[in-house]
């Protein structure tokens, strides 16, 4: 068979549990996007405000193309540390209230940098059992010991760290809006929780970044934790329309990381393009801070138009919108459904999601229109009923 002989075995696996996953090819940005020439409503798209093809983020990326090449060349620590990203840092952590904050290649670089450097071995982490897989990612790299919470439970968080050993750091992480669900974390609760047991609090804002909080800044400052939240941190490839992450911390911390997390140093720079397109972004939110209102406004109007249709979004209070089918197969077929009615909404299935919870996740964007999002939950109901599944 040959050393690559385990490979059809495996495949023929995934695809007998309907876990397989295949690449198309799309393009287009916000809430449309074209699949071999057809036009679709886009639903899977972290677009969120629509800002990845606007002409003025599009024409800050080239303009500092232009001005700085087409990549960044080298590591931030060898000679490839740019104007723009400290730039870019600066306008960071003004915008999330932090005294500093440090770029990554993405988010997930981002959460795979910065918790191996807080934590190692000997130190424990505790994790809300629903969050992203590059935490999940970072703790396995720095060896500490994980321990999961009840999802959005302090209580079980509190009672966890009472009765963990002393000794050893100990770090929590969660989501501010969780990225499969769309609900809150009750961020001043699990903020006290992780106070009373001596942890540092590290909140993904993947999701929050440019929607929630005064200007878009995350939920965290709508909250008003920066004092108890140590890290926070965000993405430029969702709501900024861009790609990369970073974390906004203290300066202190900052300069730890630049020195020990190898997810920043032992990578390259960010491309001049994509900070560029960062900062165009948040010059689009500064000019125009209310564009998260409108669009929870918009994810409030699809959820009671789900209702009316006597769907369930969950728990869903942002602009990501799940309806729960269960079964993988099941969740497969009404997407493919809803695909043939012209609406992209991927099926969602476990590992990314619990087992039994595949589901159609919704994001709205700014693109949509309230009459769309009106027909999509129609067609979703319609899709739902042809599969049996209501
Ligand atoms: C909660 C969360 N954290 C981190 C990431 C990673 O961000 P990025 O896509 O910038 O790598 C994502 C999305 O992919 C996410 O949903």
């Amino acid at each position: 068979l040959g050393p690559e002989g385990w490979v059809e075995g495996e495949l023929a696996r995934l695809r007998e549990r309907h876990l397989d996953r295949r690449l198309t090819v799309s393009g287009g940005g916000g809430g449309r996007c074209r699949i071999e020439g057809r036009e679709y409503l886009n639903f899977s798209s972290n677009d969120y405000l629509d800002l990845a093809t606007d002409p003025a983020v599009v024409a800050a990326a080239m303009r500092e193309t232009e001005a700085g090449g087409a990549g960044a060349t080298a590591s931030r620590l060898m000679a490839g540390n740019l104007a723009c990203h400290e730039e870019l840092e600066r306008r960071l952590a003004a915008l999330k209230g932090y005294p500093a904050a440090l770029l990554f290649g993405s988010g997930y670089l981002a959460n795979v940098g910065v918790v191996p450097a807080l934590v190692g071995r000997h130190d424990r982490v505790f994790a809300d059992r629903l969050v992203h897989a590059s935490l999940i990612d970072g703790v396995t790299l720095s060896g500490a010991r994980l321990q999961r919470f009840r999802h959005n439970d302090p209580g079980h968080l509190a009672e966890l760290l009472r009765a963990a050993p002393a000794g050893g750091r100990r770090l929590v992480v969660t989501e501010s809006v969780f990225s499969m669900d769309g609900d809150l974390a009750p961020l001043p609760a699990l903020a006290a929780a992780a106070a009373g047991g001596d942890a540092l609090f590290l909140v993904d804002e993947a999701h929050a970044l440019g929607v929630f909080g005064p200007a878009g800044s995350g939920l965290v400052s709508e909250e008003n934790l920066q004092g108890r939240v140590q890290i926070a941190m965000g993405t430029l490839s969702k709501a900024l329309g861009s790609y990369g992450g970073f974390v906004a911390c203290s300066t202190a911390l900052r300069e730890l990381l630049v020195s020990t997390a190898r997810a920043f140093i032992f990578t390259t720079g960010l491309p001049p393009a994509a900070a560029g397109a960062a900062l165009g972004s948040l010059d689009r939110l500064a000019a125009d801070p209310d564009r998260g209102s409108r669009l929870l406004a918009l994810a409030g109007a699809f959820r009671d138009a789900l209702r009316a249709e006597g769907l369930d979004p969950a728990g869903s209070a942002s602009q990501i919108v799940p309806v729960i089918v269960g079964d993988n197969e099941k969740a497969l077929a009404v997407s493919r459904r809803l695909r043939e009615a012209g609406v992209i909404a991927v099926a969602v299935r476990p590992p990314t999601v619990p087992a039994g919870t595949a589901r159609l996740r919704f994001s709205v964007t700014l693109a949509h229109t309230r009459e769309e999002l009106l027909r999509t939950a129609r067609l979703t109901r319609e899709a739902l009923e042809a599969e049996g599944v209501r």
